[in-house]
C-alpha cells in the first residue's frame, strides 16, 4: 500500500514538473452563428493532409474545441453524444509549445506537458506535424462498467462522434483536417501521462489550408 502511495505521489510530482512553465489557456466564448449550413458543411467535408503552419487564432481554437466536445446544455451534456452519457472522450491539444487537456467545464486548456509532441502523432506522415494544432481523442475506458471489449467498442464509437464534429466544424469554417488512427501510441501515452485505462483512439490535425 505504502509503495502504491509513493508511486502515485512520484507520478503526480513528475506530471507537475512536466507541465511547468505552461499556463492555462482561457478560451473565448464560442461563436455559435458562424460557419456554413450543415448541408454545405457535409458537401464540403473531405480529408485534407496539407496545412499552413500559421497558428490558429484564439476564436478559431475556442470554437474548434467547443464544437469537438464542448458543453451545449445546462446539465453538462456535450456537443458529441457518448454511450450511456459516460463522457469518456478527453480531447488533448498538441501545439508547438506543449500539450494541453481541454476542460469543457471551464472552456479552457489545462497544461499537461511541455514540448512539441506533434511528431509523435505524425509518424511518417511529416505534413501532419506542420498542423499548428493536433487534437488527440482519448477514451477513458474506466468510465464504462462493462467488459473490456465492449468498453473499447463504446470508446471507439464515442471518439468517432467527436472526430466527426471536428470534421464538420472544419469544413463549415474553411479549416483543414483529417481523422487519423495512426500515431506512436506508446510514446504519446507517456508524453500525455495517460493511465493504463486511457485509450488513444483517433487524432485530428487542424490548420488553415496550405
Ligand atoms: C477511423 C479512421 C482512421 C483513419 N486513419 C487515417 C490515418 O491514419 N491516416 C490518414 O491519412 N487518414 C486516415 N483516415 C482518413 C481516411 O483515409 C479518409 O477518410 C478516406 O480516405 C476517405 O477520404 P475522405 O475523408 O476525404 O472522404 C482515417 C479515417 C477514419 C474514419
Amino acid at each position: 500500500m505504502k509503495k502504491v502511495s509513493l508511486f502515485l505521489l512520484v507520478s503526480c510530482f513528475c506530471a507537475a514538473l512536466q507541465a511547468q512553465n505552461l499556463e492555462v489557456v482561457e478560451l473565448i466564448t464560442p461563436s455559435k452563428d458562424r460557419g456554413s449550413s450543415i448541408m454545405k458543411s457535409l458537401a464540403d467535408r473531405q480529408s485534407v493532409r496539407e496545412f499552413s503552419t500559421k497558428k490558429l487564432n484564439k476564436q478559431d481554437l475556442s470554437d474548434l474545441l467547443w464544437a469537438a466536445n464542448g458543453i451545449n446544455r445546462p446539465d453538462g451534456r456535450r456537443t458529441a453524444p457518448s454511450a450511456m452519457n459516460k463522457q469518456d472522450v478527453d480531447v488533448y491539444v498538441l501545439m508547438e509549445e506543449g500539450a494541453y487537456l481541454y476542460d469543457p467545464q471551464k472552456h479552457a486548456l489545462k497544461p499537461v506537458s511541455k514540448g512539441d509532441h506533434r511528431k509523435l502523432v505524425a509518424g511518417r506522415q511529416a505534413s501532419v506535424a506542420e498542423a499548428p494544432v493536433i487534437l488527440v481523442l482519448v477514451s477513458d475506458l474506466a468510465k464504462f462498467d462493462t467488459v473490456k471489449d465492449k468498453a473499447q467498442l463504446f470508446g471507439a464509437m464515442d471518439a468517432g462522434y467527436v472526430s466527426q464534429n471536428i470534421d464538420l466544424f472544419c469544413s463549415g469554417t474553411g479549416l483543414a483536417t483529417v481523422p487519423r488512427a495512426s500515431m506512436e501510441a506508446e510514446e504519446l501515452a507517456k508524453a500525455l501521462n495517460l493511465t493504463a485505462d486511457q485509450f488513444l483512439m483517433l487524432n485530428n490535425p487542424v490548420g488553415y489550408p496550405k
